[in-house]
């Protein structure tokens, strides 16, 4: 018995097989109930009692063996497999998945693109600013109430240095610089002392556009104002113009365009009015432009402001601003553009 075992002992480190086909029948051949190895258990209790010990121990030597051959074939055509599997050229690769950028840049980016068709270039200023950029050159009176503690942050205790509450204080800061013929937009964040809810937030965005050089007039800001309409709410888009007010421009107006939802008709998004507002715009305030070192009997300009949240809210419904800055992947994952 001790020949016929160390011969399966022999043969069982050698065995091949090139499929599972191939390893069960081996299975079948040493371990099944009717193989070799058993066979051999069952005639161990034949064996005599002085040899039972080391007949035993070839025994079970020989069993976990052919187990342990068993399994690495097992093992080498699992991997073999795999091998094999991640070298096929003719798969279709894994999609990789690609970001999508924020709806804010890309609303933001749509405006500034419209605005660089028509000549303007990109002029950008810091967030913490002082009075001067933000008010008293923008011909502010001392008691207006944006100047209030509720609408602007103050960076310590100084009055003197706050966060820019509008992107207005870049126009500021160009004119101080540069003499015209100016033509610029302004995109950024801005910042109000707001309690934040659906329809309010303590940060937001906005585009400033200005121009100024002889003879400007209040026609050229209307066609400008036509022409962005049309190129960001549709060819059909109408415009019309309220008298407003703000201190840096005179005349000051408000632009409403034709509701895009209802097209016009009414519906409760434009109150049933058929307009909703978009922007503020008027003539620079002569006061504005001697402020800033540039000869008001010399030049005219224009200047115009939105808030970029508030297109956003108008292409794409977006119901609750603070949807824009949790950074929820649900929600932002739903924004996909060419750019
Ligand atoms: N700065 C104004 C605001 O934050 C928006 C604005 C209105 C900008 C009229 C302008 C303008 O340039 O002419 O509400």
């Amino acid at each position: 018995m001790l020949d016929k075992i160390n011969k399966l002992l022999a043969e069982v480190s050698h065995i091949k097989a090139a499929s599972a086909d191939e390893i069960e029948a081996i299975r079948i051949k040493y371990l099944s109930k009717k193989g070799e190895i058993s066979e051999l258990m069952n005639d161990f209790r034949n064996v005599a009692s002085d040899q039972k010990r080391e007949v035993g121990m070839k025994l079970n030597e020989l069993k976990e063996k052919a187990q342990a051959r068993i399994n690495e074939l097992k093992e080498a055509l699992e991997n073999n497999n795999t091998v094999s599997d991640d070298i096929d050229l003719t798969r279709t690769a894994y999609p990789i998945p690609l970001g999508t950028r924020h709806p804010l840049s890309i609303v933001k980016k749509e405006i500034c693109d419209i605005f660089r068709r028509l000549g303007f270039s990109i002029a950008e200023g810091p967030e913490v600013e002082d009075d001067w950029h933000v008010f008293s050159a923008l011909n502010f009176a001392d008691d207006h109430p944006a100047r209030d503690m509720q609408d602007t942050f103050f960076i310590s205790h100084d009055p003197q240095v706050l966060l820019r509450t509008h992107t207005s204080s870049v126009q500021t800061r160009v004119m101080e610089k540069t003499q015209p013929p100016i033509r610029i937009i302004c995109p950024g964040r801005v910042y109000r002392n707001e309690a934040i809810s659906y329809r309010a937030h303590c940060f937001f965005h906005q585009v400033e556009a200005l121009y100024i050089d002889k003879n400007v007039s209040f026609a050229d800001l209307r066609q400008v104002l036509l022409y962005f309409a049309k190129e960001m709410f549709g060819a059909d888009t109408k415009i019309r113009l309220r008298p407003s007010y703000f201190p840096f421009t005179e005349p000051s107006a408000e632009m409403d365009i034709s509701c895009n939802i209802c097209g016009g008709k009414g519906c409760p998004f434009c109150k049933h009015t058929g307009w909703v507002e978009i922007l503020g715009c008027g003539m620079v305030h002569p006061n504005v432009l001697d402020n800033c070192g540039i000869d008001s009997k010399e030049y005219t300009g224009y200047a115009l402001g939105m808030g970029i949240e508030r297109i956003t809210n108008l292409k794409y419904r977006v119901k609750d601003l603070r949807y824009f800055s949790e950074n929820d992947k649900r929600f932002l994952e739903q924004f996909e553009s060419a750019y």
